[in-house]
């Protein structure tokens, strides 16, 4: 076990199957007694919320700048609590972390190395996963409930381009979803033991 936790983040568009998967790894971990948290962006504390809120609202009023700006004070505050835990050595997992600013609010036009410059307090992820898979069929998983104002189609291929930019230039790790959830499960688990060193 590393001195610290390790830091975890899956990425994806909506309905790439994030959520199960972090199910399915955190059962992995609890098996192997592995002390860990499942968090997740927006986070649960009072801008999270308030952003929660904005996004199942239906109507996008707010520039993609203010949108990064908020997300981004979320993360501010969340990652005082993640160094936390990180320090007392548990594993963190999160459900979207700064990727997700600079994919989905680059895709709504706002100037990527801006949204970088405003990231630079965050902490780096020790693994990046990027669970990729086609808007098209992820939207389809997701067609069962209201869509909030992050989810359409042509937005969400712009997002997953940005995406798959960071899994080339190496930032991330791609995990294609496509496929049955045991084989993109044991991929997963094969990158985390990677980065852990042992066996799950
Ligand atoms: P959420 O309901 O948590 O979606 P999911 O379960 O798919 O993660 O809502 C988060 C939405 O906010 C999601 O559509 C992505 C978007 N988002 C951004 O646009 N920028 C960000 O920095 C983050 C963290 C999320």
């Amino acid at each position: 076990m590393a001195p610290t936790g390790w830091f975890i983040a899956f990425e994806g568009v909506d309905g790439s199957g994030k959520s199960t998967q972090i199910d399915l790894l955190s059962m992995k971990l609890r098996d192997q007694g592995i002390d860990h948290v499942l968090e997740r962006e927006p986070s649960d504390g009072s801008i999270g919320r308030f952003i929660r809120h904005y996004a199942e609202a239906g109507d996008r009023y707010l520039s993609p700048e203010s949108e990064a700006l908020l997300f981004t004070a979320d993360r501010f505050e969340h990652s005082k609590r993640i160094s936390q835990m990180l320090d007392q050595g548990t594993t963190v997992i999160c459900d979207r972390y700064y990727h997700s600013t600079l994919a989905y609010q680059g895709a709504a036009g706002v100037d990527v190395g801006w949204l970088r410059d405003l990231q630079k307090f965050a902490l780096k992820p020790d693994l990046a996963l990027l669970l990729d898979v086609d808007p098209e069929k992820s939207l389809m998983r997701v067609s069962g409930r209201t869509l909030t104002v992050f989810e359409n189609r042509s937005y969400l291929m712009r997002v997953r381009d940005i995406y798959l930019g960071f899994a080339k230039a190496g930032e991330m790790r791609l995990v294609d979803t496509a496929r049955p959830v045991d084989e993109v499960e044991a991929e997963v688990q094969r990158l985390v033991e990677g980065l852990m060193g042992l066996k799950l």
